[in-house]
């Protein structure tokens, strides 16, 4: 037997007792006639104690010996530390070592195994199974693993049934680009992997399984960020005979049953704002509202003075940003350098500072007198002693800049409170987008989304105009699930199709499967997906998904543990009927 117990078990209670352990050396001290080390394993560390007047003495030298991250395993006797160390579960006790045995040897590693380590992000991505053993990483994993149970647990209890979905399929069309897999027996024929299990678990609406989830992985090859990895996992869920407020009702269930348990935080009715509100009071469809900050929309203020900058602007908008009217000019210059960076991509910006003494001080006071500016903070919602952000210029984009402002402000301020929770329902959404390079509408969720009840006639007329079933859950400024209320008639699909610029012989080509199934009695259904790693990373407190997936790969999309995507050789390639010319 290896071990009775483990490095994070023992306590004052187990004083007497005779334990194994077996685990890594973390740290070895040695003060020539005792020697202290530390066993780790996952679940702790306990300290081991060689002294020359109760252990063996070739025992003691074994133990000057050990090297870090050496795998071994001890007898010994649980003993009262002399010293007790208040900071570990284990620190009231040590064992006192009788037998030792070597079970693997480690070479060096290239980063301490330490909470603070001195390895950077690519060594010790490198050396993931290392930098597992630390506890930041080890405890994200172990969180995951919770919220996961979580999940799995609710949905089962409220009837859900997690149904398994093929890897190997056909294109989805979730807006990203597919990963696709050669047919060794099918030349020249490929699969897809899928980017969501979409069309799936329609199917299984068709066949009457009417509470479905699974926690699936998804592939999608597109641009990489903290929050978007090649291949994460989605909490995918789907219903049939269920209206758009059934679907709300039931998630903001499981999202308010994960805040209870995760956190203790009981949360009430999650807000409901639609898309069109989000972007004119936050400039962005998936908003922090932790904090204020809102937009203040200010052409009617400030469109009739002779600053031909805003004059000429579709729209002029501000941020009232706390306590701002104190920054100096130095800390001002910086801000306007930062929208100006080619990433936010503002042409410059608009200041007033709401003084103590009532007064305001702008950096357009040329045009503007002291009734205008008050105009502003009222609309704004500027008090004394605040900055007002002002920005113009084409709608979509200033929203953008302000947005990105607003969010750089608030992690700046520290009102982004990673132990805080603020989720809300996004609804409304467009049906279409307008994809401005090639004039052509694309779904903005996807295919398979219904437009909102009597929209459909507008689909002819003003396209961009019509709004779908469709809703977004955000949590803390993070969209962390999507979905929507699908088409299940075969001849409104057909029209969608049309609308997307599909020929029929395309659309049968590519989803006749769906559309065949719908002939075949399809109930009405919707359902949603929230994406685990964020939802994980989230909760967690943080932001980055990667620190929350286990073999996570970097910004090019590379393992660089094992070295992946990899060249293939020529006969692998031959077989797969990539290389003919052989
Ligand atoms: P959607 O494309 O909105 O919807 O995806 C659902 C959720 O998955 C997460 N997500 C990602 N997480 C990490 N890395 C990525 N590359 C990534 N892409 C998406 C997000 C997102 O909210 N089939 C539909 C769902 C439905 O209609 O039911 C779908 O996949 O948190």
């Amino acid at each position: 037997m290896y071990r009775n117990t483990t490095c994070g078990a023992l306590r004052a209670s187990d004083i007497g007792t005779e334990v194994t352990l077996s685990g890594w050396v973390h740290k070895v001290r040695d003060k020539g006639f005792v020697v202290w080390v530390d066993l780790r394993d996952r679940y702790g560390i306990t300290q081991l104690v060689f002294d020359q007047d109760r252990t063996p003495v070739d025992l003691l030298d074994k133990a000057k010996e050990l090297g870090r991250e050496t795998v071994i395993q001890i007898k010994g006797e649980t003993i009262e530390r002399a010293s007790k160390n208040p900071n570990i579960p284990t620190g009231d006790i040590e064992v006192l070592v009788q037998e030792l045995q070597i079970l693997n040897e480690s070479i060096l590693p290239p980063f301490t195994i330490e909470d603070e380590t001195d390895g950077g992000e690519d060594i010790r991505m490198k050396y993931r199974y290392l930098d597992i053993r630390r506890n930041p990483v080890k405890d994200n994993l172990i969180f995951r693993h919770k919220v996961t149970m979580e999940v799995r647990k609710f949905l089962s209890d409220q009837g859900f049934i997690e149904v398994e979905t093929p890897y190997l399929i056909k294109s989805t069309p979730e807006g990203a680009r597919d990963f696709l897999v050669p047919s060794r027996m099918n030349e020249g024929q490929f699969y897809a992997l899928p980017q969501s299990p979409q069309t799936f678990k329609q199917l299984l609406m068709v066949g009457g399984m009417d509470k479905y989830f699974q926690i699936v992985k998804c592939f999608r090859d597109e641009d990489l960020r903290a929050d978007r990895q090649p291949e994460f996992t989605q909490i995918d869920c789907e219903m049939a005979f269920v209206e758009q407020e059934d679907i709300l009702n039931a998630f903001e269930g499981l999202t308010r049953h994960l805040l209870k348990e995760i956190h203790g935080v009981d949360s009430g009715d999650f807000p409901r704002i639609t898309f069109d509100e989000a972007m004119r009071r936050y400039g962005n469809d998936k908003p922090d509202i932790r904090f204020g900050m809102e937009f203040g929309e200010l052409n009617a203020v400030s469109q009739h003075k002779d600053f031909n900058v805003f004059n000429s602007a579709e729209l002029v908008v501000g941020i009232a940003v706390p306590g701002g009217a104190s920054y100096t000019r130095k800390e001002i210059d910086k801000l306007i350098d930062w929208v100006k960076r080619p990433q936010v991509g503002a042409k410059g910006m608009v200041y007033v500072k709401c003084n103590e003494d009532g007064t305001y001080k702008s950096s357009v006071d040329k045009f503007y007198d002291q009734d205008d500016l008050a105009k502003w903070a009222e609309t704004t919602g500027a008090k004394t002693g605040d900055l007002i952000c002002v920005l113009s210029g084409n709608t979509n984009e200033t929203r953008a800049q302000l947005s990105a402002l607003r969010m750089e402000l608030a992690e700046h301020l520290g009102l982004r409170k990673p132990d805080e929770f603020a989720p809300l329902w996004v609804i409304d959404f467009p049906l279409l987008e307008l994809d401005e390079e090639t004039g052509t509408y694309h779904a903005m969720h996807h295919p398979f989304t219904s437009p909102k009840p009597g929209q459909l006639e507008l689909l002819e007329t003003q396209p961009g105009e019509v709004k779908a079933n469709a809703y977004d859950l955000v949590l803390n400024g993070n969209e962390i699930g999507g979905g929507s209320i699908r088409i299940h008639d075969k001849e409104i699909q057909a029209t969608m199709f049309k609308h997307l610029g599909f020929t029929p012989e395309e659309a049968k080509a590519q989803f006749g499967f769906l559309m065949d199934a719908f002939q075949y009695g399809a109930p009405p259904h919707g359902g949603i997906a929230f994406g685990l790693d964020r939802l994980v990373a989230i909760l967690g407190g943080q932001e980055t998904i990667r620190d929350f997936i286990a073999f996570p790969k970097n910004n090019s999309g590379r393992d660089v543990m094992i070295d992946a995507p990899a060249d293939i050789d020529d006969a692998q390639l031959k077989e797969l009927h990539l290389k003919l010319d052989l």
